[in-house]
């Protein structure tokens, strides 16, 4: 799927036009400010880009999930953040309906930040009347919102169809690169590692992956539903066990693709860390729980991911927000870098392993800024918020 990019418009065409930048700021706050700006700097990129075209840049996004407008969840609380990342001062526009005369206003290079998109009741509606009136704010729309795109609302789709040129900015561009071509077309071997709590949310991403990939590495709280499928014993782990049928499944499916877990480390709870140990997957005892891989299993693991030529990794090993239980994840963050190193192409699913991978960034080929859009197009699914940008 080509979709027309910002880099397909002469640079001198958008000089002092008004761009309405769909970007997903959808960010994790504390005390009023970013507590994580890593969606924020991804963005970067494409609003620089059109501040030194001369255009002016009018960015619109959404952030939590408000009923209406809510204090706690205004834009107007990242302004200040957004203004040193930018090194710029950011108008605040708090009524899209009123915003147009604003847009008109700024400065060559100028931005302005709407109000979060999801406090009138149109955004998620799709409404085509609210993207009208977002359409007022900018002569041409760009989305590099890649971690909203699977939602149809009037900022991501509707609005799409109202303001042309309608392109996708460099994170919308890169994010559809290596979540796309990069698996699609991969250099083998192709590892992929998938973790996280349940099988259920990953099922359909499995599907997908399993014609595509040489192996697929299991981790996480997943891997115990697949003990459970076996018939191990999984004393107190998180489970579902209403998702045994699936795994096993899968496990037919997928034959030697699919690669668990040889041990675990358990514990009584997360609290009693200091009384932990090692088991093979088949003697967890019934008064424990699973709450990482074992160190075979990152042995293992790592011999696997490092002499893979594409490596696509999703979800956590273990319980990695909770030391020391956070060996296995980091376990594969190293054997991604190392293969890296080594010419592999590393790619990274965003939400939680995004997080797990704080530090080591620059050393992975990607990291998604999506969760549920990544996993949905990895999926292949259509996002609405692609397909209604125009084809390059
Ligand atoms: C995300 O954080 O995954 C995106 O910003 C989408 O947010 P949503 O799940 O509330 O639509």
């Amino acid at each position: 799927m080509s979709k027309r990019s910002l880099r397909d418009l002469p640079p001198q065409a958008l000089d002092g036009k008004r761009a309405l930048v769909r970007v997903d700021f959808n960010v994790p706050l504390k005390d009023g400010r970013v507590a994580d700006e890593t969606r924020i700097k991804a963005a970067l990129p494409t609003i620089e880009y059109l501040r030194d075209t001369g255009a002016r840049v009018v960015l619109l996004s959404h952030l939590g999930r408000p009923t209406g407008p809510d204090p706690t969840l205004s834009l107007r609380q990242i302004t200040r953040d957004l203004e040193r990342l930018l090194g710029t001062p950011v108008e605040f526009i708090p009524d899209p309906a009123t915003g147009a005369a604003v847009t008109r206003r700024l400065p060559r290079g100028g931005v302005a930040l709407v109000e979060n998109t999801r406090f009138w009741p149109g955004e998620e509606a799709n409404d085509p009347k609210l993207a009208a009136t977002f359409a007022t704010l900018g002569d041409f729309y760009v989305n590099d919102a890649f971690g909203s795109a699977h939602r149809a609302h009037a900022s991501t789709e509707a609005v799409a169809h109202l303001l042309k040129p309608a392109v996708a900015g460099f994170l919308m561009e890169r994010e559809l690169r290596y979540l796309g071509d990069a698996l699609d077309k991969p250099r083998r071997p192709f590892v992929a590692v998938l973790g996280g709590a349940k099988i259920s949310g990953k099922i359909d991403v499995i599907q997908a992956l399993l014609p595509r990939v040489d192996e697929i590495l299991v981790g996480g709280a997943m891997a115990s539903t697949f003990f459970l499928a076996i018939g191990f014993g999984v004393g107190g782990s998180l489970v579902e066990r209403d998702k045994e049928d699936i795994a096993k499944t899968v496990m037919a499916k997928a034959g030697a693709k699919l690669i668990l877990p040889r041990g675990a480390v358990v514990a009584p709870s997360l609290e009693r860390a200091a009384e932990r140990r090692e088991v093979t997957s088949d003697r967890i005892p019934a008064n424990c729980a699973v709450f990482d891989i074992d160190e075979t299993t990152r042995l293992d693991f790592r011999a696997r991911i490092v002499q893979a030529k594409t490596i696509f990794w999703n979800g956590p090993m273990g319980v990695f927000e909770t030391p020391p239980f956070d060996a296995g994840t980091r376990a594969i963050a190293e054997a991604m870098v190392e293969a890296g190193k080594r010419g592999a192409v590393t790619v990274v699913g965003g939400g939680d392993s995004a997080a797990a991978v704080a530090g080591f960034e620059d050393k992975l080929t990607h990291v998604s800024t999506g969760g549920g859009a990544a996993l949905e197009f990895l999926e292949g699914k259509p996002l609405p918020g692609v397909v209604a940008l125009e084809d390059g």
